[in-house]
């Protein structure tokens, strides 16, 4: 029983690291003058293979992605990349820091995010599932993404019935 719970666990842990989130830019206030993006992106944690969209009124802006040179002086010289779709998901494939600006004039009026993605870290190994065993509160190396916490979150609770009617 204490096996199955185990490879649960791993299960969990698995389908946690392998779930991509998407991060849109200013939340329900999107891409638009006027808002701090750098207060946004310190509340976020990128991983490769995340999504950042941007949501913002078609013709209006845009979104060029670009070096550090081009975020901190707003110009687009060296973009390797522009949108404006008005919904634009950009993937995260590298672990860098990122810089996207808006390239008609937006960006002197706040319109730059830069985010850093962090690489994915490697799977828990079984000893480590075994460690969250004995500590179930502890939070693991890396928080679960939101869409499974729920999962992960049923699956520590059957451990701990099975725990409790002491069948394991
Ligand atoms: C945005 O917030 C950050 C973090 O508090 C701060 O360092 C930065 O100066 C702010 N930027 C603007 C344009 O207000
Ligand atoms: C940071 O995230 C929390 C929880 O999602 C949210 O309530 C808060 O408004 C966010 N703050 C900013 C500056 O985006
Ligand atoms: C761009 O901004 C940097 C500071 O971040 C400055 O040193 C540099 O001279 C600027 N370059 C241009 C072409 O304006
Ligand atoms: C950004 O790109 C511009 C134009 O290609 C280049 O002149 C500049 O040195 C680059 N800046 C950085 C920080 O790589
Ligand atoms: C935007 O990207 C396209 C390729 O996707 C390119 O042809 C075009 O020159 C870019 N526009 C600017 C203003 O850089």
């Amino acid at each position: 029983m204490s096996l199955i719970f185990l490879l649960l666990i791993s299960a969990a842990a698995t389908i946690s690291s392998v779930t991509a989130t998407d991060h849109i830019v200013g939340a329900n206030r999107g891409w638009n003058p006027g808002m701090n993006y750098t207060l946004w992106a310190n509340n976020h944690t990128f991983y490769v293979n995340d999504l950042i969209s941007f949501r913002y009124q078609k013709n209006q802006y845009n979104v060029f992605e670009v070096n550090q040179t081009g975020y901190d002086n707003c110009t687009t010289d060296s973009a390797t990349g522009n949108w404006s779709s008005g919904k634009d998901f950009i993937l995260l494939d590298k672990a860098k820091r990122y810089y996207f600006i808006c390239g008609n004039g937006g960006c002197f009026n706040g319109m730059k995010v830069s985010v850093l993605v962090h690489p994915l870290p490697t799977p828990p190994s079984a000893s480590t599932a075994a460690a969250e065993i004995s500590k179930p509160n502890s939070a693991a190396a890396r928080p679960p993404r939101s869409g499974s916490m729920a999962f992960v979150g049923l699956v520590l609770w059957i451990g701990w019935i099975w725990l409790g009617s002491g069948w394991i």
